[in-house]
């Protein structure tokens, strides 16, 4: 156990949740340290509802929510036709890196390397505040 990183044992507890349903969803990820992680996306994302899109679309309600189904945002062709449903999943294998997920997205954003940061933002967007 002493090995394990925190990174790990966020990223094992989100594999175990998408596996077991819910049990470990209070544990996954942390909306304060996500709160942090979003300013990297700030300039592109409002995640306030009514909020209205900026270069990227509204956040508000991402989760759970089909992917390119922000009213008032003009997706890419790619993003049109990606037909994802963002949950904790496809969200943390798109914001490792877009381009693999939907190849041709205008989002031009590298992608969050650390597996914490992803499990942070993530839990962040469920309950933005
Ligand atoms: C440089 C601007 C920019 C940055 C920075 C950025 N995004 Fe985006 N994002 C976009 C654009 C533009 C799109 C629409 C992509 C398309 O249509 O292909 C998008 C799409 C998305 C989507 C899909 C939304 C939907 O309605 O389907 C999610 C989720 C998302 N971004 C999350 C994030 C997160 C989380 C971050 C920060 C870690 C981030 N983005 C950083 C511009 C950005």
């Amino acid at each position: 156990m002493k090995k394990i990183t925190g990174a790990l044992i966020v990223a094992g507890l989100a594999a175990s949740a998408v596996a077991g349903g819910t049990a470990f969803a209070q544990a996954k990820g942390d909306p304060v340290a996500g709160k942090k992680v979003f300013m990297r996306c700030i300039a592109c994302h409002a995640v306030q509802p009514g909020a209205g899109a900026k270069m990227g679309p509204n956040l508000a309600g991402v989760v759970g929510r089909k992917s390119g189904s922000a009213a008032g945002f003009k997706y890419s062709a790619a993003m049109q036709k990606a037909k994802l449903t963002w949950n904790e999943a496809t969200l943390d294998k798109w914001l490792t890196k877009p381009s693999a997920v939907v190849p041709g997205t205008s989002m031009a954003f590298p992608g969050l390397p650390n597996p914490a940061d992803r499990a942070n933002v993530i839990a962040y967007l469920k309950k933005p505040n």
